[in-house]
C-alpha cells in the first residue's frame, strides 16, 4: 500500500523553464510550513528535447535571487504510464493540460496552476524560453503555488 502523501507533478513543455520553478517554489513553501512529509513533488515536460538537462540559466538565476536552488533538477518527459504515480498533474498552460489529457491522464486530475493564482492573473504561465521575462514568470508561479497549496490544505 502506498503512503498517504499527496503526489503532485508540475508540467510544462520543456521542463527547463516554468515547471522547474514551480517544483522549487512549491518545495520551498512546504519546507517553510513544515509540510515536506505530506507531499511528494516532481516536475516534467510534455516534450523530450531537454531530457537530462538542468533548468534554463534564466530560471536558475531568478530562483536563486529568491533563495531557491533549482540547479540540481534535471529535465524529463512525462509519460501516460505514470497515470498511477501522481494525484495531481499541474499544467503551466492550457496547451500542456491538453497534451496531458491526450496522454490519457485523468481529466479531473489535470489542473491549471494559474487557476489558483487569484483574480487578475492570466490563464497561462508565460513561457520565458521564447521571450524572456523570467521575473514575471516567477511571480506568477509563486502566486499559483501558494494558491494551490492553500487549496490542497483546505
Ligand atoms: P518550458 O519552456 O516549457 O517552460 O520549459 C520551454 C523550453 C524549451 C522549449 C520550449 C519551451 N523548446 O522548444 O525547446
Amino acid at each position: 500500500m502506498r503512503d498517504s502523501r499527496t503526489r503532485i507533478l508540475f508540467v510544462c513543455l520543456g521542463n527547463i523553464c516554468r515547471s522547474p520553478l514551480a517544483e522549487g517554489v512549491f518545495r520551498t513553501l512546504l519546507r517553510e510550513q513544515g509540510l515536506e512529509g505530506e507531499f511528494q513533488v516532481d516536475s516534467a515536460g510534455t516534450g523530450s528535447w531537454h531530457n537530462g538537462e538542468p533548468p534554463h540559466p534564466g530560471s536558475v538565476d531568478v530562483a536563486g535571487r529568491h533563495g531557491i536552488d533549482i540547479s540540481a533538477q534535471r529535465s524529463r518527459q512525462v509519460r501516460g504510464s505514470e497515470r498511477g504515480d501522481f494525484d495531481w498533474w499541474v499544467a503551466m498552460d492550457r496547451s500542456n493540460a491538453q497534451d496531458l489529457q491526450h496522454l490519457g491522464l485523468p481529466e479531473e486530475a489535470v489542473l491549471l496552476l494559474l487557476d489558483f493564482a487569484g483574480p487578475g492573473t492570466p490563464d497561462d504561465v508565460p513561457d520565458p524560453y521564447y521571450e524572456g521575462g523570467f521575473d514575471r514568470t516567477f511571480s506568477l508561479v509563486q502566486a499559483g503555488c501558494q494558491g494551490l497549496l492553500d487549496h490542497l490544505l483546505q
